[in-house]
């Protein structure tokens, strides 16, 4: 039985950057997921079900559990003094943590304190994410935005908690996935999926398919295929959709299928949140040998330019996503460009030049 404290330590020295200092960070998030685990159980005993009355910057309604949760992983990760700041899905702008210590801190997370807020009135599985970034304003002075807006493919940790039938937290220091599952009756994550996998394939495609006809194209056609009766590929697949991502990815995970949240004509850029969402599970889904694109670019590659910025998401086994793109780029290209904007359309350009000849 291994813990996740004794498995931190001892994968320190793994870790290019191997400090105490990470590893105690590390811990603190670990403490959060516990604090935040145990107020997720007496849900529906206590007064913290429904609305806080106010929205974030988003324009979203904050429930009280993501007022809570916010809370409580914001005061976790300035109590360690490793970070810097942080960028909350639920904060408009970076909480600097200003102080002597916390100047000196290294790191800036960003984090999805409450993944799925839909779905905490009615016990079913919600989430948290969050990512690690070296920082790379002077250590020594408070932080500042450009620390956070660094590309997916700069974090050296990342990971989720998993609030679901039973609470696991999920991460990766970019040396492989690891999954911790809590003992409530000790109080202890114990290490119960070493070394995850994304199988290639699987038969699983989780989308909320009642905004179909605002679907690229390309999702649509790629929809329909996942609906042909084809035995030797094991179509049609299933749908299975929770509305929280990372209860949809880690089911994924485990057994392998596709998440899509594309961008769509009333929204472009789709819903999911660059730094919160798509760049901590892409480092996750890569990691695991699976694949995260916004249907034409990887994720990790895309260059942040607000803290608050969406891009849309088509996460999973590999082969599953790969497909999808194909149909995206055969029938979806004028796409690109809206919900890459950071990108110049190498693929598109390709493309054109082979239609021509
Ligand atoms: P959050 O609760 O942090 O706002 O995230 C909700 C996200 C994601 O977890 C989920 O997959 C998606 O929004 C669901 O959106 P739809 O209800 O539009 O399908
Ligand atoms: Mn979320
Ligand atoms: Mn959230």
């Amino acid at each position: 039985m291994k813990t996740l404290v004794e498995f931190i330590n001892e994968r320190q020295a793994d870790f290019p950057y191997a400090t105490g200092e990470f590893t105690r960070l590390l811990n603190d998030i670990g403490i959060a997921s516990k604090i935040v685990n145990r107020e997720i159980n007496k849900a529906g005993l206590v007064d913290i079900l429904g609305y806080e009355g106010s929205t974030n910057i988003q324009g979203e309604r904050q429930k009280k559990l993501d007022v809570f949760a916010n809370e409580h992983f914001i005061k976790a990760l300035q109590h360690g003094g490793q970070v810097a700041a942080i960028a909350s899905e639920e904060e408009d702008g970076m909480i600097i943590y200003d102080n002597p210590t916390s100047r000196k801190g290294k790191y800036v997370i960003a984090i999805d304190p409450l993944d799925g807020s839909s779905n905490i009135d009615v016990n079913v599985s919600i989430g948290s994410i969050f990512s690690i970034y070296r920082r790379i304003s002077d250590i020594g002075e408070p932080a500042n935005k450009k620390d956070v807006l660094q590309p997916g493919n700069k974090i050296v940790a990342a990971g989720y908690v998993i609030y679901g039938s039973s609470t696991m937290l999920v991460y990766t220091t970019g040396k492989g996935v690891n999954g911790f599952t809590l003992d409530p009756s000790i109080g202890l994550f114990i290490l119960s999926h070493p070394d995850m996998r994304m199988p290639d394939d699987g038969k699983i495609y989780s989308i909320n398919e009642a905004n179909y006809i605002y679907f690229p194209e390309g999702v649509k056609k790629y929809i329909k295929y996942c609906q042909v009766d084809d035995k030797a590929t094991n179509r049609p697949y299933k749908t299975r959709y929770i509305g929280s991502l990372v209860a949809d990815f880690h089911r994924n995970l485990i057994t392998g299928g596709i998440y899509i949240y594309p961008g769509t004509t009333k929204q472009p850029m789709g819903k999911l949140r660059l730094l919160y969402e798509c760049n901590p599970m892409a480092f996750l889904a890569e990691q695991a040998g699976g694949k995260a694109t916004d249907g034409f670019f990887r994720i990790l590659d895309i260059d942040p330019y607000d803290l608050h910025q969406r891009a849309p998401l088509f996460i999973g086994s590999k082969n599953m996503v790969e497909k999808a793109e194909e149909y995206m780029l055969e029938y979806s290209k004028n796409f690109c460009e809206l919900s890459s904007p950071s990108k110049s359309c190498k693929d598109c350009e390709e493309n054109e030049k082979k239609d021509k000849q």
